[in-house]
């Protein structure tokens, strides 16, 4: 893990010192300071690199004269233009242009102190890695890189700052592994046991197994689990930061009050069971637990900086496998809900764990917000790339405020249509036999006849679901996520949080 330290503005006499420079900007302080070291040098490279401080553009210089073995000029374009988000993937840039050195400072004093923040932000997230399977990396395939140094103009309140979101980065990394581990490490007894961990949070953390599950009359997430050998789970984690531990009223509460509940869909590996996927590309399908790793990432975070909320999250976890055992095409579950369940298509299993936990979860927690997220349909993908997750959500003010969340994170939603507005794509899942069948109306608007099945568990409550197929998994190295297990959504349901439901 990539330790982020913030010290006060000192001109550091080894290592790489990275230099962020706005458009039009002059040199000041440490800035000048060091020119006037190289006698002139930063001025000179200045101009012969052309560099206007433009977004994205970079020059570099030997310094060995002010001790320094290397400074890098970044361009961080129009000051105005200058948010939190842009230092994040500033700091996203600087790691990725550093990761071979053993030793780097930034020089961030002309910063905001909470812009210098997430700039530290930026740099963790994009320093992940999964290396743990690999045995032989070598040297310079390795990134050198343990501390990242940046001098703020009021370090006391960069590192104030920072402290929340070194909380968010834990989560986001908690969510990653998980995501990232191959499906024969992580079934769903060992995602529970993972999930028990953080207790030392301060999370209460309940796991049902098979019996428990059995009990409760889970018969659709069970369905789901048949033809594997692994057994199911479900994990209920709570936060009670508002009227619990860190209760204002001083008195402690068992149960949350009016909490926020995230639900998360957790196939920790989807072969399509006896509507079996096909061969190319089937290996995806370990990360079809994204929605349930993203749902315990988050509660880390918001435990981790001890937000002021009541917040719950459910994770439905399961193997769906063919084999003698496995659920057939035709056979017909009894959900949670009393609701009878025609399963027409063994690979539209998503939903099945799902309406089972919505249900449950809206029984016991009485939330006042439902939000769920899965790696539902392909038909997400199709419909919005690798862009933006589908919004489905019966609650207009809910949307508003997910999509403003994600803009300021940088993970887009788009908002799907859902019944009533879209009341023909519900009756597709009418079935002949049971009171609804799982899947309906072919694969035309396939995302939105699972959000319809979803809704179907769903008792008016303001609710949105995410679905996040697009997103969970990223092909390529962005900003501040490297190639591999996003954890799309962590830092968007923070921010709603922080923005909207902390007292
Ligand atoms: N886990 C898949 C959806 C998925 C596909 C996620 C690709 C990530 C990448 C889901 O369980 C599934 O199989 N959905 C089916 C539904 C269909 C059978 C109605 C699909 O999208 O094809
Ligand atoms: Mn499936
Ligand atoms: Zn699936």
């Amino acid at each position: 893990m990539l330790d982020i330290a913030f010290a006060k503005a000192v001109l550091p006499k080894t290592g790489v010192l990275v230099l962020p420079l706005s458009e039009g900007a002059a040199l000041t302080g440490l800035a000048a300071a060091l020119d006037k070291a190289l006698a002139g040098g930063l001025k000179r490279a200045i101009s012969a690199a052309e560099f206007t401080g433009k977004k994205g553009q970079s020059a570099s210089l030997l310094a060995p004269n002010a001790g320094l073995k290397r400074v890098l000029l970044l361009g961080t374009g129009k000051p105005e233009a200058f948010t939190a988000r842009a230092a994040e993937e500033l700091g996203g840039a600087i790691f990725a242009a550093i990761s071979k050195e053993p030793e780097a400072t930034v020089l961030a004093e002309t910063l905001d102190a909470t812009h210098a923040a997430h700039l530290g932000l930026g740099a963790r997230l994009r320093s992940y890695k999964f290396d743990k399977y690999r045995t032989t990396l070598k040297e310079d395939e390795k990134a050198k890189l343990a501390k990242l140094t940046i001098l703020s103009g009021d370090p006391i309140k960069s590192r104030a700052a920072y402290a929340p979101l070194a909380a968010v980065a834990d989560g986001v990394e908690f969510t990653r592994d998980l995501v990232t581990e191959p499906a024969n490490v992580l079934y769903p007894a060992e995602f529970a046991e993972r999930v028990e961990e953080l207790k030392k949070l301060g999370l209460k953390i309940e796991v049902y197994g098979k019996k428990d599950l059995e009990k409760l009359g889970f018969g659709s997430l069970l369905s789901v689990s048949w033809g594997s050998e692994r057994e199911p789970r479900m994990v209920v984690l709570q936060w009670l930061g508002a009227s619990g531990a860190t209760g204002t009223d001083g008195k402690k509460t068992k149960k949350p009050k009016d909490p926020i509940a995230f639900i998360g869909k957790g196939v920790t590996f989807d072969t399509g069971g006896i509507s079996i996927k096909p061969a190319a590309g089937m290996e995806d399908m370990k990360w079809d637990m994204a929605g349930a790793g993203t749902v315990v990432g988050l509660m880390a975070a918001l435990a981790g900086r001890k937000a002021r909320v009541d917040a719950v999250g459910l994770v439905g976890l399961v193997e769906n496998m063919p084999s003698g055992s496995a659920v057939r095409p035709g056979d017909v579950v009894k959900s949670y809900s009393g609701q009878t369940i025609e399963i027409l298509n063994t690979d539209a299993e998503g939903r099945l764990v799902l309406a089972d936990v919505l249900y449950y979860a809206q029984e016991r927690f009485a939330p006042k917000y439902m939000i769920d997220l899965a790696t539902l349909t392909g038909a997400i993908i199709v419909g919005l790339g690798h862009e933006y997750a589908g919004l489905f959500s019966n609650d207009d003010e809910l949307s508003e405020k997910l999509i403003a969340a994600g803009k300021v994170t940088d993970e887009k939603l788009w908002r799907m249509p859902l019944a009533p507005l879209g009341e023909a794509y519900d009756k597709n899942l009418n079935s002949p036999i049971a009171d609804m069948q799982n899947i309906g109306g072919g694969r035309a608007g396939g995302s939105i006849t699972a959000a319809q099945f979803l809704q179907r568990f769903v008792n008016g409550k303001p609710w949105a679901h995410l679905d996040i197929a697009g997103m969970a998994w990223a092909t390529k190295d962005s900003a501040t996520t490297p190639k591999g297990a996003s954890a799309f959504g962590v830092r968007l349901l923070d921010r709603l949080v922080a923005d909207h439901f902390e007292g």
